[in-house]
């Protein structure tokens, strides 16, 4: 799973005080604990010309203000996903255990937006950075978020691949020659959860809205740009998860026609 080595890259750039990815409120728990993560003991240095100024701490309570609730919605996108994870994980053991073979999904075995860690402005004054900070933070629980749904896309690939290239059923061309690859036992039950059902369509789409600001000083003006850009990831993100959802309906109803197919005859499913 990606989120111990994410945690331990933040608890690097951010130091000890760094909460756990996905705790559902990180800003305020660790406030009211008087350790707010994000705050450094640094002096401001002294910055005579005026564009090089630090933001207001007006400024820097009002970030935080807005940045504080975006948690909510990247904690909501995560477990959506592992609710969906559990979902194709369902299809793929129903077609495993089929075709009596592993669904092979993670051939290449990496994760497909691996990114160059972020980097650090280190050249930022205080407040400016706390808020900078802030930003990192979620937008790595953003990259956790991606990684997620990209491997559950993967796993609907990986069983649509299967199934269209089994145009014989799932014991193939000559089922007399079959032989299970191993053991590949029925899932228990079915997954359980309110965000599959076909017939109560849970809306899944965000439409986070970016409080807009306008400011002189280039620091806000930086920090206002990614925060836009932030908000857009997470709305980018939900109407991605939202479509899966869907592919991930029609994904499981091919593996419902195709493991009921006789083998040894040609049926082709077209499920890619
Ligand atoms: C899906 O399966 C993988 C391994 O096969 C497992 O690590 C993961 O926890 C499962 N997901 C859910 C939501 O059960
Ligand atoms: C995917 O494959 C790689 C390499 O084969 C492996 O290290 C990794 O744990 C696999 N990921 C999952 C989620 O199975
Ligand atoms: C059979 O299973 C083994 C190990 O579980 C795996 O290495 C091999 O690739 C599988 N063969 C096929 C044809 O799926
Ligand atoms: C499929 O599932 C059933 C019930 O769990 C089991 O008896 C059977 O052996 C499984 N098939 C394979 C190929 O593992
Ligand atoms: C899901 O499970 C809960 C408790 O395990 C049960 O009360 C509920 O009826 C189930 N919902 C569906 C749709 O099966």
């Amino acid at each position: 799973m990606a989120l111990l080595p994410l945690a331990l890259l933040c608890a690097a750039t951010l130091g000890a005080a760094e909460p756990q990815l996905f705790e559902p409120e990180p800003f305020t728990s660790a406030q009211l604990r008087g350790t707010d993560p994000f705050e450094e003991a640094v002096e401001e240095p002294v910055r005579s010309e005026k564009w090089l100024r630090d933001i207001s701490r007006r400024t820097k309570n009002h970030f935080k203000k807005i940045l504080q609730p975006l948690q909510t919605p990247i904690v909501q996108e995560y477990q959506v996903l592992q609710i969906l994870d559990g979902y194709v994980n369902y299809t793929m053991q129903l077609v495993a255990n089929a075709t009596g073979h592993d669904v092979v999904w993670n051939r290449t075995g990496r994760w497909l937006s691996e990114e160059e860690p972020r980097a650090l402005k280190q050249d930022l004054p205080p407040r400016a950075r706390y808020i900078n900070r802030m930003l990192i933070y979620l937008n790595k629980e953003m990259d956790v978020v991606w990684n997620l749904k990209t491997m559950v896309d993967r796993k609907r690939w990986g069983v649509g691949n299967v199934i269209t290239s089994s145009p014989y059923g799932p014991h193939g061309e000559h089922p007399e020659r079959w032989r299970a690859n191993g053991s590949f036992p029925l899932p228990k039950a079915a997954p359980n959860s309110t965000i599959l059902l076909q017939d109560k369509k849970i809306n899944l789409v965000l439409r986070v809205k970016a409080d807009v600001e306008e400011y002189d000083n280039k620091y806000a003006q930086q920090l206002q740009a990614d925060y836009e850009s932030l908000v857009h990831n997470i709305n980018d993100a939900s109407q991605k998860i939202s479509d899966l959802r869907g592919r991930l309906w029609k994904m499981e109803d091919f593996a419902q026609q195709f493991i009921v197919l006789p083998s040894g005859v040609w049926n082709k499913i077209d499920a890619n």
